[in-house]
């Protein structure tokens, strides 16, 4: 059942391309210049008229509806928040009639995403649901949705949930920016052609697993992780922090990179390995200087870089390569390293991968 790997979480890591295809296969018309998502077409006025989206929901769904903030934000330029759904459901929110919200989870059972969206339609906003497992309780609940398509995910660590999250959501964003007219039709195809061509790019991503079994062996021992990011990859940090914790046990956090000096910058020595992803396009002489900081304090690096970087790879401990992406669609493939990285610690440190203690894979239970 585990198709020949030895647990499910690697086996889901490496299904990610055909997740991802899956996802926007069908819903891509590219020849017609369109995307089609039946639960956004059918309801298209409540996402025009929409003066802001809520997105609610918890652990690394939380961390793709950040992805999706930046994104739907850069591409639709309307106003987007999100909210743990556990805060969101106990503070009297502000909601309005014509606030869109998104319910994000791969199980569709959370209670606490449950209960907010609930919460959200009793104040008479239109809710929509990203979910993983067809018809789940989020699912049935919502008014309309669209799935993701990653197929059962097994493994209590999410993995290509979270890259098909982002990929409805990055279809979302675009298909409302279409309806909007925030974004020309070279621009709209030229995001359609970049997103068709990720699937083979986390393939490539996929073939750093021994180089970053090596790095694994490194720093299996550390008792501490630094991940940081910025713009696009600033979830992504996060998202990597969660998935070192949950299965290896080991004590991380995430920040966006130019957080570092109010406050985590006392932490790195020659003990602490860092984490930083320095893509090209995202703000990358910004991170250059980071690492520098990092650097001077003995800190080690270890670098999510585009492939071919130079100046990154100068100053890192490793570098791990990405294949060229444009900025918005890169944390489809910095996410990838950063799941083998805790894989990997975790097999070393001779933890329960696919069942992690203390954690289940839906939590039904607030
Ligand atoms: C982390 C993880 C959890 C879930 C969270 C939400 O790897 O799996 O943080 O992401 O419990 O679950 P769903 O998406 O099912 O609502």
């Amino acid at each position: 059942e585990k198709g020949g790997y030895p647990h499910f979480m690697l086996k889901e890591i490496y299904e990610q391309p055909q997740a991802i295809r899956d996802t926007f296969r069908g819903r891509m018309r590219e020849h017609k210049g369109i995307i089609k998502m039946a639960g956004v077409d059918d309801h298209i006025d409540k996402f025009l008229n929409a003066k802001r989206l809520v997105i609610l929901a918890c652990g690394t769904s939380w961390h793709a509806g950040l992805v999706a903030e930046y994104i739907i934000e850069e591409l639709v330029r309307v106003p987007v928040e999100v909210e743990y759904a556990s805060e969101f459901r106990y503070r009297n929110p502000v909601i309005e009639k014509d606030d869109v919200v998104i319910a994000i989870s791969q199980s569709g059972e959370t209670a606490d995403t449950m209960a907010a969206m609930k919460l959200a339609k009793e104040h008479g906003a239109f809710v929509f649901g990203v979910c993983n497992v067809v018809g789940s309780s989020i699912s049935r609940e919502a008014h309309a949705g669209a799935y993701t398509h990653a197929g059962p995910e097994i493994g209590v660590a999410s993995t290509k949930a979270f890259t098909t999250q982002i990929t409805v959501l990055t279809l979302l964003g675009l298909k409302i920016a279409k309806a909007k007219g925030k974004i020309s039709t070279s621009d709209f195809h030229m995001h359609l052609e970049e997103l068709r061509l990720i699937p083979e790019k986390v393939e490539e991503a996929l073939k750093n697993n021994e180089h970053v079994r090596k790095i694994a062996e490194v720093y299996k021992d550390a008792s501490n992780c630094l991940y940081l990011g910025r713009g696009f990859n600033f979830p992504v940090a996060l998202e990597g922090a969660l998935k070192l914790k949950e299965i290896s046990y080991i004590h991380a956090e995430g920040y966006p990179a130019a957080e570092m000096k109010h406050g985590p910058i006392a932490l790195i020595d020659e003990q602490m390995p860092v984490v930083v992803i320095a893509t090209r396009r995202g703000h990358y002489d910004k991170i250059v200087s980071n690492i520098q900081e990092i650097k001077s304090r003995k800190g080690k690096i270890i670098a999510i870089v585009t492939k071919g970087d130079v100046t990154v790879k100068e100053l890192a401990d490793h570098v791990i390569e990405v294949p060229e992406v444009m900025d918005s669609m890169s944390p489809l493939l910095t996410t990838i390293p950063l799941q083998l990285l805790s894989y990997h610690i975790a097999v070393m440190l001779g933890k329960n991968v696919d069942q992690p203690r203390n954690l289940a894979k839906s939590v039904t239970v607030e």
